[in-house]
């Protein structure tokens, strides 16, 4: 049995001042799901604060990326130590918007990803195609590309320090959610390709997580297919009632 994981991807929505108010209310809005796994990942400088406010919690704090060298001579990037020393437990790598605005790359995530894992991170990393990828038939060979560039020379031991987050790029902040029988097939996908990197039996302990649009009204059909663990959650991370409704789902 795989724990289910929400995790909230909190951008670049939530000051540090505020930080604190937020945890506060995720953590009273989800306690009694302690078969859940409910993490905060925050911009950066937030983790400090998000940190002290999940103390005593069921809350976990994560970060939205990391570097992967771990120390030196790279303004204005965040090592893995550095988030570890704040108390961070997770971390986010390749999101999307990294891949989309900031020349993220399949390369770059493996390098993080590697890191994140090795400094004893969990690494969320996430896959998924653009709406024109799909439209356009490449659906399968996108997905495969980013599994096996991305976790190149991840081990199956590394698996336990592995969270998969299938986010359809189509699907981010768009309101338009993967069907879940959509989201599944993928799913079943990313399984499969990490069987081959991993094998079969490490894959099936790895959490693959949906995210794009999920909230407390689509989750539970989401969360009750087959190969769905959890969700990445965005916009409804950001109200504490509706990522709470969303942690519920898990028990539906
Ligand atoms: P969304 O974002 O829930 O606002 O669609 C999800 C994500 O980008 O992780």
């Amino acid at each position: 049995m795989r724990r289910k994981i929400i995790a909230g991807n909190w951008k670049r929505n939530v000051k540090p001042s505020v930080t604190a108010d937020l945890v506060k209310a995720v953590a009273e809005a989800t306690k009694g799901f302690t078969n859940v796994e409910v993490v905060c990942c925050t911009p950066a400088i937030d983790v400090p604060a998000a940190v002290a406010a999940a103390a005593g919690t069921n809350v976990g704090v994560g970060a939205e990326n990391c570097h992967w060298k771990e120390s030196g001579a790279y303004t204005g990037e965040i090592s893995t130590g550095m988030l570890l020393d704040a108390g961070a437990k997770y971390v986010i790598i390749g999101h999307s918007e990294r891949r989309q605005y900031f020349g993220e790359t399949d390369e770059t995530v493996n390098l993080r990803a590697r890191a994140a894992i090795a400094a004893g991170l969990t690494a969320i990393v996430c896959v998924g195609e653009t709406d024109e990828e799909r439209e356009a038939g490449k659906l399968v060979e996108v997905i495969e590309r980013q599994m096996n560039v991305g976790l190149k020379d991840v081990t199956a031991a590394d698996c336990a320090k592995l969270v998969i987050a299938y986010e359809p790029v189509w699907a981010i902040g768009t309101g338009k959610t993967a069907t879940p029988d959509q989201a599944q097939e993928v799913h079943a996908l990313i399984r499969a390709t990490l069987a081959k990197l991993v094998g079969a039996e490490t894959a099936e302990t790895v959490r693959i997580q949906y995210g794009g649009s999920m909230k407390p009204g689509n989750a539970a059909e989401l969360l009750a297919k087959k190969d769905i663990d959890g969700g990445l959650i965005g916009g409804a991370a950001l109200k504490a009632a509706d990522f709470a409704g969303i942690v519920a789902a898990t028990n539906a």
